[in-house]
């Protein structure tokens, strides 16, 4: 007998609720029963799950009645409020938000790193920020072949990062700038179409934001080398789906570009794409709607001996959220 699990998914009417609701589907999880929890505004809506037209209903204290697994992905005070309250009724959570991933006692976990610290939760597991999960991904397998010594990263980051508003932003400022208007900004402090804006959740004492903050000690808990030094700069960019990232790792020992290529070549969750003569490397377009962590652009760094270049794209609502979430529930599920 295949034991079946009663699912929540919270925020299921977002941007990473609807791949969450995708990624369950295509990896055939055993879910016995899914329940869409989402806001007022969703009341009454219907969203297709194996063929079947399920209601949304509105998140409250009684949502997780007999759920063994909730997945939250509606923003940190959500998760704040009702983790907690899904816990207690049973449920084991697995957050899409920051609310709980630097605390001590919830494992902040990729699987393809980390999987042992996902059996060492106490009712929730914490799913790392989306430019961190794909950097990590590639980093491990070298990392073990020869340890790093240092990390800096340039982000290219999609707008479904920031959700469904910011997806309606671009295509709504993308026509007005077509269209010689005026465009209109509400979700970014300046337009985002035809523009790239370093700047990604607030910024804080000593310059950097809180998204290159996230990278640096979310990176470190991950990896469990508390003192790694990371340095991030995080950019928006007008890409839908799919964040790019920029990254020069130096190691202990240098490792020649053909080996890093045949390492990652066997590593789990990633693919290599590096074929620059003939214009072939990772871009997001390619990447949306896919699993792997692309890598490509594999060279030697030319002004520091023991360093690599890598270029890394992913489908940010996948692996950077929905896939690595619904990963994490299968390791505590074991399926
Ligand atoms: N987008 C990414 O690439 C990404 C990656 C990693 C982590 N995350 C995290 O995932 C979370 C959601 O991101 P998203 O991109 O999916 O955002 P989104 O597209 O804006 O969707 C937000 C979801 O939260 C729900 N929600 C908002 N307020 C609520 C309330 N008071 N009660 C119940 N549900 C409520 C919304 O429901 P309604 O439709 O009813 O308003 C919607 O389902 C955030 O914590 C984000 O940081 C996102």
């Amino acid at each position: 007998m295949v034991r079946e699990y009663r699912v929540a998914v919270v925020g299921a009417t977002g941007m990473v609720g609807q791949a969450m609701r995708e990624v369950l589907e295509q990896r055939d999880f055993h879910v016995g029963e899914l329940r869409l929890l989402a806001s007022q505004r969703s009341r009454g809506r219907r969203l297709a799950f194996k063929g079947e037209d399920i209601e949304v209903q509105v998140l409250d204290d009684d949502s997780f009645r007999d759920i063994d697994i909730a997945l939250f992905s509606a923003g940190g005070a959500i998760s704040a409020r009702f983790a907690p309250t899904a816990v207690e009724a049973g449920a084991v959570v697995v957050d899409n938000s920051s609310a709980f991933r630097m605390d001590e006692d919830v494992p902040l976990v990729v699987p393809e790193v980390n999987p042992g610290d996902a059996l060492e939760h106490k009712g929730i597991i914490a799913n790392p920020n989306c430019s961190t999960i794909q950097m990590v991904v590639v980093l491990k397998p070298l990392h073990d072949r020869s340890p790093m010594r240092r990390v800096v990263v340039s982000t290219y980051q999609s707008v479904s990062g920031t959700g469904k508003n910011a997806v309606d932003e671009l295509e709504v400022q993308t026509r007005e700038v077509q269209e010689g208007r005026e465009p209109v900004s509400q979700v970014y402090p300046h337009p985002i179409a035809f523009n790239c804006l370093p700047h990604i959740d607030v910024f804080l004492p000593g310059g950097y934001s809180k998204e290159e903050m996230k990278m640096v000690n979310e990176t470190r808990k991950i990896m469990g080398l508390p003192d790694l030094p990371v340095s991030a700069t995080a950019v928006r960019v007008p890409v839908f789906i799919g964040h790019s990232e920029s990254i020069n790792v130096e190691f202990e020992e240098a490792i020649e570009p053909g080996e890093a290529r045949r390492i990652l070549a066997g590593a789990p969750g990633v693919q290599v794409v590096d074929d620059p003569e003939s214009s072939l490397y990772p871009q997001p377009l390619d990447a949306a709607g896919k699993d792997p962590c692309y890598v490509g652009r594999i060279r030697a760094d030319i002004s520091c001996p023991r360093a690599l270049n890598l270029w890394v794209v992913s489908d940010n609502l996948r692996k950077g959220a929905a896939l690595n979430a619904v990963q994490i529930a299968e390791l505590i599920s074991g399926t």
